[in-house]
């Protein structure tokens, strides 16, 4: 479900504080008590059901009754606490308008210094188990609540960004990250995919150069395509980056491959080009 900015800019701070309170709390129950919740955030039990009333409503905290009365944020109120963290450190005065939702994310225009995007990230509990395979990622919590894997995510991408952006890949700059959420810079350009290109040569020689450059940095993107690739004109970038793969990776050449021939298949069937594969990737390694 999209957030509302409204309810974000209305969270009495109380309410701030159940949130945080549940979230700190979430790392040792996975339904945390209701007393436990009112003795470590210092209320009334009147105030607190008021307050838990309110945020249960705009759907950032859920709550059972089995095997006891507890609770547990929604995804909602973990990206509420990251967005209105972002707001109280003056990275972002304003949440915009939704520009893109993903399988695993949302992303949302926002005013800062310039104009912002914040992308939201949101790992399902499916790929949140391969994520914790993967890297055992926080081993020494007890419980691992699953909306927690998308802030794994968000570090993932933001360390990706930054490293590149030094490195001198086109990438959008990272600005911030609070939890689940990056605030980068906006690029103001089309999806390649739906981009008609004047020079579809110059354009595809751009995005493997940043691939190159990012390959000599230590990084396979492992999931480009025409989706992740903005343009504007001849200039490109390269967005997108939470799965990228190390060069050490068992299976980093067919990852590289792969991305390659999703770029180069593109454009062979929409500008014509053809660049063979094999040539395409001795160019990138070289
Ligand atoms: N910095 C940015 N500036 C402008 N638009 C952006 C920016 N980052 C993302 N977008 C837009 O939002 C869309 C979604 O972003 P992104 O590709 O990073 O995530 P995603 O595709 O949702 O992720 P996933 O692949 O996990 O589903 C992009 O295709 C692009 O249109
Ligand atoms: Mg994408």
């Amino acid at each position: 479900m999209p957030l509302s900015p409204e309810d974000i800019k209305s969270l009495h701070k109380y309410e701030i504080l159940i949130l945080k309170n549940i979230e700190k709390l979430m790392k040792r129950y996975t339904w945390v008590p209701e007393d436990v919740l009112r003795k470590a955030s210092g209320l009334s039990s009147q105030e607190l059901e008021y307050r838990l009333g309110h945020l249960m409503g705009r759907d950032m905290v859920k709550s059972s009754s089995v095997p006891y009365k507890g609770y547990q944020l929604t995804f909602g109120g973990y990206d509420a606490l990251a967005i209105s963290s972002l707001v109280s450190k003056g990275t972002i005065s304003a949440l915009g308008s939704l520009i893109g939702v993903g399988k695993e994310s949302a992303v949302y225009e926002a005013l800062g210094t310039g104009i912002l995007v914040l992308k939201i990230h949101r790992i399902g509990q499916r790929s949140f188990q391969s994520v914790r395979l993967n890297r055992s990622f926080m081993p020494e919590w007890k419980h691992f609540p699953w909306i927690f894997a998308s802030t794994y995510s968000a570090k993932q991408e933001f360390e990706a960004l930054k490293a590149l952006r030094k490195g001198g890949v086109n990438v959008p700059v990272p600005v911030a990250i609070n939890r689940n959420v990056i605030a980068m810079t906006y690029i103001a350009g089309l999806n390649l995919n739906q981009a008609v290109l004047e020079n579809p040569q110059d354009v595809l020689e751009g995005i493997l150069e940043n691939i190159k450059k990012a390959y000599a940095l230590g990084y396979i993107h492992n999931d480009l395509s025409e989706y992740n690739v903005m343009v504007d004109g001849n200039e490109v970038w390269i967005i997108d980056w939470p799965q990228w793969t190390e060069l050490t990776h068992p299976n980093a050449d067919e990852i590289l491959k792969r991305d390659l021939k999703n770029i180069t298949g593109y454009f062979s069937k929409k500008y014509g080009l053809s660049y063979t594969p094999e040539k395409v990737f001795e160019m990138v390694v070289g």
